[in-house]
């Protein structure tokens, strides 16, 4: 599983830093505080990416802003929020999976589940939208790049 990765990653990391800081701290124990995300991350290795609007936040957030209001700086990134591209999943389906322009291709990284999942967060829970979420898995196979779907078929 993809997301899983990520998971251990942060299992690692974590752990890591624990255990050098156990080794050079010689001040009293006091407690390390995860943030919400490190923490789930660290409770459920392997499923802590399964809910939409945690990927959303975790890899999605840092361009879109974390309500999808959208940010002009380096570049421009585009508000969600209020996006009417959203009210049918494909088009956002694509946009992920592909990638457009300056907006990276995320299909490598996320299962046919995981792409729903966010795209459902994106129709309804992100910011002021709420359209019904229609994304399903089915879908999202449909509309990755070709060559990913051949993937392991030659
Ligand atoms: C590195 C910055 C970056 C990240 C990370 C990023 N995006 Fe984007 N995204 C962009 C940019 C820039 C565009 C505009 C592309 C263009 O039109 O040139 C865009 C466009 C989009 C669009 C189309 C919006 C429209 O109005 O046409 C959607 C939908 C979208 N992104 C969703 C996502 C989702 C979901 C994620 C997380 C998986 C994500 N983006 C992560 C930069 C980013």
């Amino acid at each position: 599983m993809k997301q899983s990765k990520y998971a251990c990653f942060a299992v690692a990391l974590s752990g890591v830093a624990a255990a050098s800081a156990i080794a050079q701290d010689t001040r009293p124990v006091t407690s390390f505080e995860p943030s919400e995300l490190q923490a789930e991350a660290m409770a459920n290795p392997g499923v802590a990416f399964e809910s939409g609007e945690k990927i959303y936040k975790t890899i999605c957030a840092a361009c879109h802003m974390p309500d999808g209001e959208g940010a002009v700086g380096g570049g421009t990134y585009p508000a969600l929020s209020g996006n009417e591209k959203l009210e049918y999943p494909d088009y956002a389906i694509f946009i992920i999976t592909n990638g457009y322009k300056a907006m990276p291709s995320f299909g490598h990284l996320l299962d046919d589940d995981q792409v729903a999942a966010l795209v459902n967060y994106l129709q309804s829970g992100l910011g002021e939208n709420t359209y019904e979420p229609t994304a399903d898995a089915e879908t999202v196979a449909l509309v990755r790049p070709l060559e990913e779907k051949n993937e392991g078929e030659e």
